[in-house]
C-alpha cells in the first residue's frame, strides 16, 4: 500500500495549477448514458474515482476512452448500446457515487439495477431521497440481494413522468441523479430544496448542451421540461474548488506565498472569507488566487453548510490550519455524522482537539511532531498532509490510496512549490 513521507518546515512558494473537479466529472460521465451519441469531456482529472467510473460504464457496454497524458485529460464516452445496464457491487462498493447512474439508466432504458452503495468512513450515505424522487416520477423501486431495481411505468416500457419534488434534505448527488432522470421524462418536473453546488450547475450546462430543457440550476428550484431524446456534446469540466481550497490552506499553514491557478474564485467565497478572518492575505484574480501568510494565524470558527456555505469537504483541511492558529477554534460538522476521523490522527501528531457530538474544539499553537499516521478518507488524508507540512521531522502517512481517489499528482504539485514530500511503494498506475 502506498505511503507518503513528508518532512515539515518548508514554506510553499510559487504556483500550483488546479485540475478538473472529480465531483463534476462523475455526474457528467454518467450523463453519457442518456444518449447513444458520443460525449467528449475535457479537463477530466486523472484520479482513481474517474478510473472506477470508467470501469462501471464499460461494464455496462459503454465505449470509454480515457485520454490521459498531460495534453489531454479528455474522455470520450459512447453509450450506443447498454448491453448490461447493471452497476455491479464489486465496483459500487469502492465508490458510492456510482449511484449517479441510477437516474440516467432508468431514463434511457426504463430499468436500472444498481448495487446499494453502503456507507463509507464519513457516514451512512443513504440514497433514500434518490429513490423517493424516482418513485414520484412513476418508477417502481424494489430491493433484492443488496441491489436496487428501478423500473419506469408499465414495467419499464414507458417513460418516467414529470413530477413536483421537494427534497426533504439538500443532497448534491440526489439533485444530480434526479435531474438526469427528469430530462427524458414526459412533461414538466419541478425540484425544490435542490443543492446549489457548482457541480450541479456544471452538469446542467452539459445536459443543456445535449438538448435538455433546464431552468434554475444553481438555485434551490430547478424546472425541467422533458424531451424525447438527447444528443452528444463536448463539455469542459469545472476546475476543482476543493483541490484549490486545499492548496490555499497548504500555502497558509506553511507561512508561504502561493498562487493557485486555473481555479474559479467565485466558487470559494466562504473559504476565502474565513482565511481573511485568520489574518491570511488573499489576492483574487480572474482565474487565480494568491495566498500569503507570515505564519501568524488567528482562530476563526467554522460550521459546515451546503453551498454557498463553508464546504464540508474543506472541514478536515481547515482543522489542520486551526491547530496552528492563535486561540481556540470550534469546528461544527453539520452535513455528515462521522467526519472527524482525522481528529485522532492529528492528536497523535501533537494537536489538542476534543470532540463533543458534531463539534470539535481545537486549541491552537500546537507544536506538531512527525508520526506514523493512517489516512481514513479522502479529505482526512489531505488534512494529515497539511499537518505534516508543518510538523517537526518526517511524517509517514499510510493508505494514501484514499487521497489518490480525488487529488491528481498531489505530491508532485506540492513538491514543485517546495514541499518535502515523496511517495513510497507502487506508484498509482492506471490499469
Ligand atoms: C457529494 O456527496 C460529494 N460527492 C461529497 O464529496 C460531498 O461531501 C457531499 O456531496 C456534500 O457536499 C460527490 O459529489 C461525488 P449529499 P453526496 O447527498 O451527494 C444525506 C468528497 O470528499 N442524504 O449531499 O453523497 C447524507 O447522508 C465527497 O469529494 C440522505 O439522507 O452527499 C448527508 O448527511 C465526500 N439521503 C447529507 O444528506 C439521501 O438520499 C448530504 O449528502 C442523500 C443524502
Amino acid at each position: 500500500m502506498d505511503k507518503f513521507v513528508v518532512r515539515g518546515g518548508n514554506p510553499l512558494l510559487g504556483t500550483i495549477k488546479v485540475s478538473g473537479a472529480k465531483n463534476s466529472a462523475l455526474p457528467c460521465m454518467a450523463a453519457a448514458i442518456l444518449t447513444e451519441d458520443e460525449l467528449v469531456l475535457e479537463n477530466i482529472p486523472q484520479v482513481r474515482d474517474i478510473e472506477t467510473e470508467r470501469k462501471l460504464l464499460s461494464a455496462m457496454g459503454a465505449e470509454v476512452d480515457l485520454g490521459y497524458g498531460r495534453a489531454q485529460h479528455r474522455t470520450r464516452i459512447k453509450c450506443a448500446i447498454l448491453s448490461d445496464p447493471v452497476a455491479k457491487y464489486e465496483i459500487v462498493k469502492t465508490m458510492r457515487a456510482s449511484s449517479l447512474v441510477l437516474g440516467p439508466l432508468i431514463a434511457r432504458t426504463g430499468i436500472a439495477r444498481v448495487a446499494m452503495p453502503g456507507g463509507c468512513a464519513i457516514g451512512g450515505r443513504p440514497i433514500d431521497l434518490h429513490i423517493k424522487g424516482l418513485e414520484a416520477m412513476g418508477a417502481t423501486v424494489t430491493q433484492d440481494h443488496g441491489y436496487l431495481e428501478a423500473r419506469s411505468p408499465n414495467n419499464g416500457s414507458s417513460r418516467l413522468k414529470g413530477a413536483h419534488i421537494v427534497f426533504d434534505k439538500i443532497t448534491v448527488t440526489g439533485t444530480e441523479d434526479l435531474l438526469m432522470a427528469a430530462v427524458l421524462a414526459e412533461g414538466e418536473t419541478v425540484f425544490e430544496n435542490c443543492a446549489r453546488e457548482p457541480e450541479v450547475t456544471d452538469l446542467a450546462t452539459l445536459l443543456t448542451a445535449m438538448g435538455a430543457k433546464i431552468k434554475g440550476a444553481g438555485t434551490s428550484t430547478i424546472h425541467v421540461h422533458g424531451v424525447a431524446q438527447l444528443h452528444g456534446a463536448r463539455h469542459r469540466i469545472n476546475p476543482d474548488r476543493i483541490e484549490a481550497g486545499t492548496f490555499l490552506l497548504a500555502g497558509a499553514i506553511t507561512g508561504g506565498d502561493l498562487s493557485v491557478e486555473g481555479c474559479n474564485p467565485a466558487h470559494l467565497g466562504a473559504l476565502l472569507a474565513k482565511l481573511e478572518s485568520c489574518g491570511v492575505k488573499i489576492e483574487v484574480g480572474k482565474d487565480s488566487i494568491r495566498v500569503r501568510s507570515d505564519g501568524a494565524l488567528k482562530a476563526a470558527n467554522i460550521s459546515t453548510e451546503e453551498y454557498p456555505g463553508f464546504p464540508t469537504d474543506m472541514q478536515a483541511q481547515f482543522m489542520a490550519l486551526a491547530t496552528q492558529a492563535e486561540g481556540t477554534t470550534t469546528v461544527t460538522e453539520n452535513i455528515f455524522e462521522n467526519r472527524f476521523m482525522h481528529v485522532q490522527e492529528l492528536n497523535r501528531m501533537g494537536a489538542n482537539i476534543t470532540v463533543e457530538g458534531r463539534t470539535a474544539t481545537v486549541r491552537g499553537r500546537s507544536k506538531l511532531e512527525s508520526a506514523a499516521v493512517m489516512c481514513s478518507d479522502l479529505r482526512a488524508s489531505a488534512s494529515l498532509v497539511l499537518a505534516a507540512l508543518v510538523a517537526d521531522g518526517e511524517t509517514i502517512l499510510d493508505r494514501v490510496y484514499h487521497l489518490d481517489r480525488g487529488y491528481e499528482h498531489f505530491e508532485e504539485k506540492l513538491r514543485n512549490v517546495g514541499a518535502q514530500i515523496r511517495r513510497m511503494g507502487n506508484v498509482f498506475t492506471k490499469k
